[in-house]
């Protein structure tokens, strides 16, 4: 599969809040997994021009670095490569203002499928804006 890569693009921007905090007040890697798939799946709706997707695979998940309380922190993502039904995103999530990262996921695979829930061609082999 080649690589198709036009530089990560930042998306979805978050406070953190007190319900995103692990027992040691610092940011729940719970919480920005979630906000990572639906950033993801977004993204990747885009891409296609088609919402039946479901996430596949994710790779290692790499915590960098943590946030806390009041931290903003961005999502940002990028398309690796396209499959025959299937395309790969890489994803980063830094904070707002220092850029430091926080999470890293290499490859997140989502598969477009058919209307029985089996993966089915989504034609498209380059990224759009
Ligand atoms: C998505 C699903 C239909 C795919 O079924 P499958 O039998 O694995 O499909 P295939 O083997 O035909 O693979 C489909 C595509 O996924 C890719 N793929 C499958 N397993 C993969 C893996 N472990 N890593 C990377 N890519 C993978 C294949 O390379 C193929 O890509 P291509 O068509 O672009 O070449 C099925 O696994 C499923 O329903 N999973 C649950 C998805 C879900 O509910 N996700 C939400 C989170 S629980």
């Amino acid at each position: 599969m080649p690589e198709i890569y036009k530089g990560i693009r930042f998306f979805s921007r978050k406070l953190i809040k007190p319900e995103d905090l692990n027992s040691h007040g610092t940011l729940f890697g719970g919480s920005v997994l979630a906000w990572i798939d639906e950033e993801a799946a977004i993204y990747v709706i885009c891409q296609l021009g088609k919402s039946n997707i479901a996430t596949k695979f994710m790779s290692e998940i790499d915590f960098v670095s943590s946030a806390k309380l009041g931290d903003i922190i961005e999502i940002g993502m990028e398309t690796v490569s396209f499959g025959l039904t299937s395309i790969t995103v890489r994803c980063e999530v830094r904070h707002k203002f220092t850029l430091k990262p926080i999470i890293r996921i290499d490859k997140i695979v989502f598969v477009h499928l058919d209307e029985e829930g089996r993966p089915k061609a989504h034609g498209i082999t380059e990224p759009v804006n």
